[in-house]
């Protein structure tokens, strides 16, 4: 039998954290007789989006918390998004808002952002929380970086000092995670599409956090032994299987721990959303 990898169980570390998080939510309402709620917008009937917002009023049911989907027509124009919004941060039931990304081509997405307010911005994208990230002190982070994170920090004893490689520019993974390792004492490279010599770049890390959306491109012979493989992409492919953007069956021989696809980040990204709707719940209304 080769070496394997340590497989990084995103499942069963989102179920914890949710479960941490459903005893905070039943503390604070038998303490203060208040629920902590969460918004979710969804305009239009993309496929996946639809499936993401489903998911998300569950899990937020199923902890205790509030939870609303406003599921707008795919016609929805700005102004009426900007008057929804507009609605959620003026009422004070409502502590997290998120609208689903992407959004109708006719809607302008930074203006709708721009909108929420940010202390509701529970997907930490506003620029006000994303430049509270960019100079290490932290407001609302986003979901999908902050559970890679926490898979990174069960998976690690200590993130000072290690190599970080990031793959992917994004503004919802890629920049606000690399913030992330900064700020944990990492020394970060944030590579892309015009990285040269990607492979190599890839090779020195300790740490890899792929999120390019690009299926099984990192292969196994550009990972370091030893090191830790976050993969964030989720890709479907063309026999309906989903894969990552690492090869995972190369990547596992030669890793020390590796996240799989799906069962890895994906469920964290949800428990993390969870989290912050908690977190924007006691800045708005005292811990
Ligand atoms: N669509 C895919 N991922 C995300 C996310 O993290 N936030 C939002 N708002 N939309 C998404």
């Amino acid at each position: 039998m080769p070496e394997q990898a340590r497989i990084i169980d995103g499942k069963a570390a989102a179920a914890e954290l949710r479960a941490g998080i459903g005893r905070e939510v039943a503390a604070i309402k038998a303490a203060r007789g208040l629920v902590p709620g969460l918004h979710v917008v969804l305009v239009g009937d993309d496929p996946a989006s639809r499936v993401y917002v489903a998911s998300k009023e569950k899990l937020a049911a199923e902890i205790g918390m509030n939870s609303a989907a406003h599921r707008l027509p795919a016609e929805t124009t700005e102004a009426e998004l900007l008057a929804k919004i507009a609605a959620l941060n003026a009422d004070d039931a409502v502590d997290g808002i998120l609208v689903q990304l992407p959004l109708p081509k006719h809607i302008d997405t930074g203006r709708i952002i721009d909108a929420i307010d940010p202390a509701k911005d529970v997907d930490g994208l506003h620029p006000i929380n994303a430049g509270l990230l960019a100079g290490g002190k932290n407001g609302l982070v986003p979901c999908t970086p902050l559970g890679c994170m926490l898979l990174l920090k069960q998976t690690l004893p200590s993130l000072s000092g290690l190599d970080a490689v990031v793959v992917g520019r994004s503004e919802l993974v890629g920049r606000p995670v690399a913030q992330l390792l900064l700020q944990a004492d990492c020394t970060v490279t944030i590579a892309h599409s015009r990285t040269r010599n990607l492979a190599e770049v890839v090779r020195r890390a300790d740490i890899v956090v792929a999120a390019v959306g690009r299926p099984l491109m990192i292969k196994g012979d550009w990972i370091k032994p030893g090191a830790t493989v976050i993969d964030v992409g989720i890709n479907r492919m063309p026999d309906g299987k989903l894969a990552g953007d690492v090869d995972f069956a190369e990547a596992v021989r030669v890793a020390g721990a590796i996240t799989p696809v799906p069962g890895g980040v994906g469920p964290m990204t949800i428990a993390c959303l969870l989290r912050n709707t908690l977190t924007a719940f006691h800045a708005r209304r005292g811990a």
